[in-house]
């Protein structure tokens, strides 16, 4: 039986269900003993459904000296008021995404936590699956040497085609940036680095949304185009849209000195890699005796041989859309049993904040935008985590 961490969940929605069936079924570290929500009929009919000792109210949760880890699963709104409220009750966080709506909000949390001894961290811990972890290893290795370039690009149509209650997307704090730029500036930060500067642009591109039958006018800009440099020296573009029906851009691609690497989605745990090889396309054209066209028509005919499938590091699930949720809240637990920092720091999740309100910032003022916070980069996942982790 493996040492397990007491854990407790607030906020018993809609992404709860995946945390706490992973959490029961999956994250042997783990023992989940509390729920809570605003609504106390909503945690006992969670308690009731997963096996849960205990429901009832935030206070009840909270005053439990057993539990040890507190999951935020609330809205974003209320992200940094819960989060306090855990804290100061002298208990780890774990929140999704992001940490705190406002940067100074955010900077006021880590504070809290460092001062108190404890961990506060936000989702999203996509970048500790296969996916982005056989990527950094890509890196890690030197395969495609110094990297100088990237693009990262979200685009759909918008949350109101699926979602069964889409309102809140295109009201304040709302929009593709807040949504969907975690995952991207997560693992960008994961690989590259910190970020240095942000520059952004943003529109409503369509700015009468249907939601559920009404139009409604967007508050929020719904695409998104930024520049970003990193201090490793990478300059690339993000582009996080709700007015798009289809391109043909990667979601995330890493250019360096010596090749190209895609990377996987980074909302996603596993999926697709692949890398191009620069040096075996500059040796095969050298190769080459005759001169043009010869060395241009090899150039162009051999990129098929130089790019080839990356298998992930580490098993995976089949289905790259699995969603192994709780990845980040294992590891953190395993953090603390074993005394190590976690893989997903409190740098992280602020420097993410702090690069979404930059990049807002931007948006509105035209100004370049200088990032303040720095971030470390952790340790790659342990691979052994599939055998403690997911049976
Ligand atoms: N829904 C998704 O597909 C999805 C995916 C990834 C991440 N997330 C993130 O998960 C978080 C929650 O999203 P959701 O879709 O589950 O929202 P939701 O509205 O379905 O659920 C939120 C729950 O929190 C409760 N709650 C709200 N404020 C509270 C408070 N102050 N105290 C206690 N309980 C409170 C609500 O009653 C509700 O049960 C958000 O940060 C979101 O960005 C959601």
């Amino acid at each position: 039986m493996k040492k397990q961490v007491k854990v407790g969940i607030i906020g018993c929605g809609t992404i709860a269900d995946v945390y706490m069936t992973n959490i029961t079924q999956h994250y042997g570290n783990l023992n989940l003993i509390w729920v809570a929500d605003l609504y106390v009929e909503k945690a006992k009919e969670a308690a009731e459904k997963y096996g849960i000792a205990h429901a009832g109210t935030v206070e009840e949760l909270l005053a439990d000296s057993e539990v040890s880890i507190v999951l935020d699963l609330t809205i974003p709104a209320a992200h940094y008021s819960v989060n306090k409220q855990i804290l100061e009750a002298g208990k780890h966080v774990y929140c999704e995404k992001p940490l705190a709506m406002k940067f100074s909000e955010a900077e006021e949390l880590v504070h809290l936590a460092s001062e108190s001894g404890l961990c506060c961290v936000s989702a999203p811990d996509t970048f500790l699956g296969a996916g982005i972890q056989t990527v950094r290893e890509v890196l890690d290795r030197n395969e495609i040497g110094k990297p100088i370039g990237f693009t990262a690009n979200m685009t759909c149509a918008g949350h109101e085609l699926w979602h069964p209650n889409p309102g809140f997307y295109y009201r304040n704090g709302g929009g593709p940036m807040f949504d969907m730029g975690p995952y991207y500036l997560t693992a960008l930060a994961y690989l590259l680095g910190s970020i240095r500067r942000v520059s952004c642009f943003a529109e409503k591109g369509r700015p009468i949304r249907d939601i559920l039958g009404k139009k409604v006018e967007s508050e929020v800009p719904t695409t998104y185009t930024a520049i970003l440099e990193f201090d490793c020296g990478a300059i690339g573009t993000m582009t996080m849209s709700f007015d798009t029906w289809k391109t043909g851009l990667p979601l995330l691609e890493i250019y360096g000195t010596e090749g190209s690497v895609e990377v996987p989605d980074p909302n996603n745990f596993g999926g697709k890699a692949s890398i191009f090889d620069g040096v075996k396309l500059r040796e095969t054209v050298a190769a080459v005796q005759d001169p043009f066209p010869a060395k241009l028509f090899t150039m162009m005919t051999a990129q098929e041989e130089c790019h080839q499938d990356l298998p992930l590091t580490f098993p995976s699930d089949p289905d790259p859309r699995s969603n192994m949720r709780g990845l980040g809240v294992s590891d953190m637990a395993q953090a603390l049993l074993d005394n190590r920092p976690t893989r997903l720091s409190m740098e992280l999740s602020l420097h993410v904040v702090e690069a979404l309100n930059a990049l807002e910032s931007s948006a509105k003022t035209g100004q370049v935008y200088t990032m303040r916070t720095r971030v470390e980069q952790t340790e790659p996942m342990n691979k052994e985590w599939a055998l403690w982790e997911v049976q």
